[in-house]
């Protein structure tokens, strides 16, 4: 794939570079003022919030620690199942910490219910989430979530972190994919 491909595979840009930057920069002041003198332990989901966590850690003025989780929910398609699995497990122990999970997007919700209750059991102080988007459409539960970037309608997209099939993660926007994509 060249990236003149990559571009043309997108149907529509739903958010550009600049409106994603701008909106976590909001999102980190409203972190800094909410955590100031708490020890803040980020947990970014893998794969699809790296970008996400990258440029939302390095706008918080507060001093983070930063660990990861790989659950899957989706395998390689656009469905929920509804069925997580953790693939790669924190390092970190959760006892009294004040954790956010950074998450790319938020769909049904049943990834984000089910590693809330997860992170809790662990016995952490609190457990809060930001996410990048969230489709209000989709949601299958409800989840608290205490930081959302933007909402947005029920299509599947890809960039900024997000894939199909592994792909278009490197995209710095976020857009639909055009049905020639999907068509093979
Ligand atoms: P649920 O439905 O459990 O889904 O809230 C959460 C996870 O599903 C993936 N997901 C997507 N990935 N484009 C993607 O590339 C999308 O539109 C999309 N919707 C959900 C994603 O991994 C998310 O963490
Ligand atoms: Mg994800």
């Amino acid at each position: 794939m060249t990236p003149e491909q990559m571009g043309e595979d997108l149907q529509e840009v739903l958010l550009t570079e600049e409106q994603l930057h701008g909106r976590l920069a909001e999102m980190a002041a409203r972190i800094d003022a909410d955590y100031a003198g708490r020890d803040l332990l980020l947990v970014g989901v893998l794969k699809g919030a790296v970008m996400v966590m990258a440029d939302l850690a390095r706008r918080i003025s507060l001093p983070v620690q930063m660990d990861w989780m790989a659950v899957s929910s989706y395998g390689s398609g656009t469905k929920s199942s509804g069925v997580v699995r953790i693939l790669k497990d924190l390092d970190t122990d959760l006892h009294g910490r004040d954790v956010l999970i950074v998450e790319d997007i938020i769909d049904s919700g049943l990834t984000l219910s089910w590693l809330l209750s997860n992170l809790r059991s662990r016995g952490a102080a609190s457990v809060e989430i930001a996410t990048m988007l969230r489709k209000p459409d989709a949601a299958k539960v409800e989840v608290d979530v205490r930081y959302v970037g933007f909402d947005i309608p029920n299509e599947f997209v890809v960039g900024y972190g997000l894939d199909y099939a592994e792909r278009y993660r490197n995209l710095p926007c976020v857009g639909t994919l055009a049905p020639h994509v999907y068509g093979g």
